[in-house]
């Protein structure tokens, strides 16, 4: 039987998806997002180099491969147009192998304007967007007044309505006292459109017939678990559904087809952006940090680090029902003597096991540790389970059961070969 799994993220993104898609593409043949948009930064590492995607399939970089970025994607033409002429550049075809759905809304100058606007004049209370338009561009889809892919097919119709809207929004700025955007912006649109306009498909019918034909599909989760709209840490989350339930809303496949849900996490956390972060850890951070690790692939910014806390990823495991799971990153925690894990909240004294909806009680809670004994070894050069060392091994059986789905794949460094599959 084919298999048609969907990846996600298990905490607040940066998990190591990127990394696990590529593993994973060896063996399917179609690549699919189905969410998110340029906020994304997937990085993997082929050989000697390193390529960081944020719209386009990960798989792009096997050959062979079919990708597809779906209606539930919001794409920014000439963020995306820049993509293509990086992968172009480096010797990566993309025609014939990458198609983008007519019904993904697009990001149009206005929306990464007044996403920047709105996080300034937010000050303190701000999201800690990525400033890329995500939120407005979302929030227009389901006003209903959002502009999809298929109109970059008519570039006249194209450019009317950018330049009606940019009119719009300019208003909507002015009466804010935020900084307009000028029209000079539509002809850099009309021109990513024109490189766009051969990989706009109906991706539905696509993905469909690539079903019949029993093609391996992996769908390809952008952002984490509690970054999504519904089950996230709101407001402090992304504009997109990224759990498991995303990758069918968001592509055209129907829920039956899914044979397999793989939930990728650190083996600690890190969260970018503002929100709380109960197992929150400053010793972790400068350690990973003093490493270079642990910097966003899409902005750069420090990420925040904390212990593994098992009660987001044993949601996670529910929201999303995840099979297996893939760790990444347990070579970061080498150089402890103790490791910690939270296994439960306190919240006003009483025990809490689930991320409570409200963000101010969540930001209340105090973790409960349990502590592990570190095994101070590198492991960046273990070749298989057996090879890790034993306490590494126990606390990685440890937070697989406390997340409660089967260990499946675990990550001891960013490239192909520092993966270890039980
Ligand atoms: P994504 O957004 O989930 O694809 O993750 P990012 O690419 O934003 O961040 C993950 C970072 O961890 C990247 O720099 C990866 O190259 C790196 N990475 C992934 N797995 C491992 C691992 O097992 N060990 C180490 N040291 N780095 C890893
Ligand atoms: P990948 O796919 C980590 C975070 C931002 C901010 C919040 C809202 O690489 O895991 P947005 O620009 O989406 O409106 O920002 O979401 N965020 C991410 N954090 N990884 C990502 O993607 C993210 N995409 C958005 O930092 O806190
Ligand atoms: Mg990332």
């Amino acid at each position: 039987m084919a298999s048609r799994t969907i990846l996600v993220g298990a905490q607040w993104g940066d998990e190591g998806k990127g990394k696990i898609i590529d593993v994973l593409s060896e063996s399917h043949n179609v690549i699919v997002r189905s969410q998110g948009g340029n906020n994304a930064g997937h990085t993997v590492e082929v050989g000697p180099e390193k390529f960081i995607l944020h719209l386009i399939p990960s798989g792009i970089l096997r050959k062979g491969t079919t990708c597809i970025i779906g209606n539930g994607t919001v794409i920014d033409p000439v963020a995306l147009g820049k993509e293509l002429s990086m992968l172009h550049g480096r010797g990566i075809r993309t025609q014939g192998r990458l198609f983008i759905s007519e019904r993904a809304h697009l990001v149009a100058p206005y929306h990464p304007a007044i996403d920047k606007s709105r996080e300034k004049s937010a000050a303190k209370r701000k999201i800690g967007t990525t400033g890329r338009g995500i939120g407005p561009t979302y929030g227009d889809k389901i006003a209903r007044v959002g502009l999809r892919m298929h109109e970059l097919r008519n570039p006249a119709g194209l450019r009317a309505a950018l330049k009606k809207r940019i009119g719009e929004a300019n208003e909507l700025c002015r009466f804010n006292g935020w900084e307009g955007v000028s029209l000079d912006v539509v002809k850099d649109y009309t021109a990513a459109a024109a490189v766009l306009r051969p990989y706009i498909a109906d991706t539905v019918s696509l993905l469909h017939k690539l079903v019949e034909k029993d093609r391996d599909i992996l769908f390809e989760g952008a952002q984490g678990t509690f970054l999504d709209i519904d089950f996230g840490t709101y407001p402090y989350v992304t504009s997109s559904n990224t759990t498991s339930g995303g990758a069918c809303t968001g592509s055209g496949l129907p829920p039956h087809h899914v044979t397999k849900v793989v939930g990728v996490m650190k083996a600690y956390t890190t969260r970018v952006g503002e929100g709380p972060l109960p197992s929150d850890s400053s010793e972790l951070a400068d350690l990973l940090h003093g490493m270079g690790r642990e910097f966003g692939a899409t902005t750069g910014r420090a990420r925040r680090c904390g212990w593994f806390d098992a009660v987001l990823t044993g949601f996670a495991r529910r929201v999303n029902g995840i099979d297996d799971l893939a760790v990444t990153n347990i070579d970061g925690l080498d150089t402890f003597a103790a490791v910690k894990v939270c296994t439960g909240y306190r919240l006003d004294g009483k025990k809490q096991d689930t991320p409570p909806a409200d963000i101010g009680d969540f930001a209340r809670c105090q973790p409960v540790y349990k502590t592990f004994k570190g095994w101070r070894r590198d492991t960046s050069g273990c070749k298989s389970w057996r090879s890790l060392p034993p306490a590494a091994r126990d606390y990685l059986k440890a937070i697989a059961d406390l997340t409660g789905a089967r260990l499946a794949i675990v990550s001891v460094g960013p490239k192909r070969e520092q993966t270890l599959f039980l």
